[in-house]
């Protein structure tokens, strides 16, 4: 229960999450591995069906090797699925910690994250920049985390859209101590800043760490400042 621990009841804020869509596939295991040296909290895995989102990206399988690479290594798996909950028992099955689906996927989410915690892994719901914040503010209290997308997904490497912000600014104080305010897109040295004044504790950014040669100067500069927390 590693993850119910990280994402529940991180030791410091916020915590840093490097997708792996812009790492070199081909030497996956040695980029993650990199970057966990160069103190990244998690993995964020972006799971894309060419439904959801306009991109194919990975699956359980990818999820199942990382696990076997780096047993103690915290999953952070983002399903960009027309039909997430077909996907629960596959990513339970191959390691996966967390599993975060959208609202705009599921709009009565309460169920599927009944099964995802039932399978033993923490929940998010995610909001797409042009979905009302309303949409998940009725689900605030069933869920383990928020990701606000702060790009359209399907792909890395986009601008940032600053409008999300006001989302944050909207859910942050509505949040426990013991949910994260993740947001994901378009992150990088001149946008993050904004993202943790707005509230925001869990930094997903694939490019503004895998498109630099020193990962810790990168993954330094997106947490800023950390606070320390004291663990219950
Ligand atoms: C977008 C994905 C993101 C993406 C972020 O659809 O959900 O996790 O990889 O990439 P950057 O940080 O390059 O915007
Ligand atoms: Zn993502």
């Amino acid at each position: 229960m590693v993850a119910r621990t990280l994402i529940t009841n991180p030791t410091r804020r916020p915590l840093v999450a490097p997708s792996i869509l812009s790492a070199d596939f081909a030497r996956l295991g040695d980029e993650v591995r990199a970057t966990l040296d160069a103190g990244a909290d998690l993995m964020h895995l972006d799971v894309m069906d060419g439904h959801f989102v306009p991109n194919l990206t990975m699956g359980p399988a990818l999820c199942a090797s990382l696990r076997r690479a780096l047993p103690e290594v915290v999953l952070d798996v983002h399903l960009m699925v027309d039909d997430p909950a077909r996907f629960v028992a596959p990513f339970a099955a191959a390691g996966a910690d967390h599993l975060t689906f959208h609202i705009e996927a599921v709009p009565e989410p309460a169920a599927l994250v009944r099964e995802i915690h039932d399978a033993g892994l923490t929940a998010g719901l995610a909001i797409n920049p042009p979905t009302d914040v309303r949409a998940v503010l009725p689900h605030l209290d069933a869920v383990d985390l928020v990701l606000v997308m702060s790009v359209n997904p399907g792909f890395s490497g986009q601008a940032f859209i600053p409008e999300v912000l006001d989302k944050v600014r909207a859910v942050a104080p509505r949040l426990r101590d013991d949910q994260r305010l993740e947001m994901d897109g378009g992150v990088n040295a001149r946008t993050v800043e904004a993202c943790r004044a707005a509230g925001c504790d869990l930094i997903v950014a694939a490019s503004a760490i895998f498109g630099t040669t020193d990962y810790r100067a990168a993954i330094d500069t997106l947490r800023g400042r950390p606070i320390s927390v004291e663990t219950t």
